[in-house]
């Protein structure tokens, strides 16, 4: 509701991950062309964590865009399957046409489309969101998918991205198959101090500020960094209460004093309630 007020055509600090909002940092850079790279050079094996709310699902959905159109993609976002599920949903979103519903038949399936976009000099890639939700069982069994292989060409590439809990789980010493197949990890940290202007900036360019829109201050941009620690998703939050809080009070150019206040009621803090 404050977007008029600041002449903005949208809200620039959403928490849903828009890709058209995305900057790439220098550490989702390096993310983004680490995957590329571990999928392009068909490496098997590929990890990312980070902690919440770091990028990661943003990131994927970068990824998704840049994949050329000799790569065959899925994309698993929910990690809350069984392993029927799991190899359902891959099967179903790599866009296998197959009435097969049972574990061994959507394997040869898989199998049989793996081989043919090999043949085709097409590559697979097998994305998997929220991997540190994945219990050990389906684990193994995701290292199972990537035991299809022919002459030594790895016939999918699986990326697993997950919070820290991730690299934990894969250290298990029962996942030690899984972890010796891991060919490239990253971990994405939160932005730097540096990087937040741009951040900011960035966002409120795209929700159509056109330079007469709300300024966020120096200082205002210590408080915010201060706070979230330069993680995304706590930034959009700051922010845009921080833009409510201004729309409120009248004022335009965003000053520490209200992100203060904006954190203050994040945490339920209102003046009423510490009073
Ligand atoms: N590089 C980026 N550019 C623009 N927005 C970003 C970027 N990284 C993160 N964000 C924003 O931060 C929020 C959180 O990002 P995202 O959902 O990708 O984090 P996550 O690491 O997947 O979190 P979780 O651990 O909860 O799954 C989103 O609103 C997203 O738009
Ligand atoms: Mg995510």
């Amino acid at each position: 509701m404050y977007e008029p007020f600041y002449g903005l055509k949208e809200k620039p600090f959403g928490v849903t991950s828009n890709p058209s909002y995305l900057y790439l940092s220098q550490r989702h850079q390096e993310a983004l062309s680490c995957l590329l790279y571990g999928i392009r050079e068909r490496l098997g094996f590929i990890e990312m964590t980070g902690e919440v709310g770091t990028g990661k699902t943003t990131v994927c959905r970068a990824l998704l865009d840049q994949l050329d159109t000799r790569t065959r993609s899925a994309f698993i976002f929910n990690s809350n399957l069984s392993e029927l599920q799991l190899l359902q949903t891959i099967v179903d979103d790599l866009g296998i046409r197959t009435t097969s519903r049972s574990k061994g038949a959507l394997y040869a399936e898989l199998n049989r489309f793996l081989i043919e976009q090999l043949a085709a000099g097409n590559n697979v890639v097998v994305i998997i969101d929220e991997a540190q939700n994945l219990s050990l069982k389906l684990l193994e069994q995701v290292r199972m998918l990537s035991n299809l292989e022919a002459a030594n060409e790895k016939l999918v590439q699986i990326v697993l991205v997950g919070q820290p809990e991730l690299r934990d789980k894969l250290n298990d010493p029962r996942l030690r198959q899984l972890r010796q197949r891991i060919a490239v990890r990253y971990q994405i940290k939160p932005l730097e101090r540096e990087e937040l202007p741009r951040y900011v900036g960035h966002r409120l360019s795209l929700a159509g500020s056109n330079g007469s829109g709300p300024i966020f201050t120096d200082a205002a941009l210590d408080s915010v960094y201060r706070y979230t620690s330069g993680i995304p998703r706590m930034i959009n939050l700051v922010c845009d209460k921080a833009l409510l809080t201004g729309y409120v009070m009248d004022q335009r150019e965003i000053g520490p004093e209200l992100v203060v206040r904006a954190i203050s009621e994040l945490e339920g803090l209102t003046d009423e309630s510490r009073a």
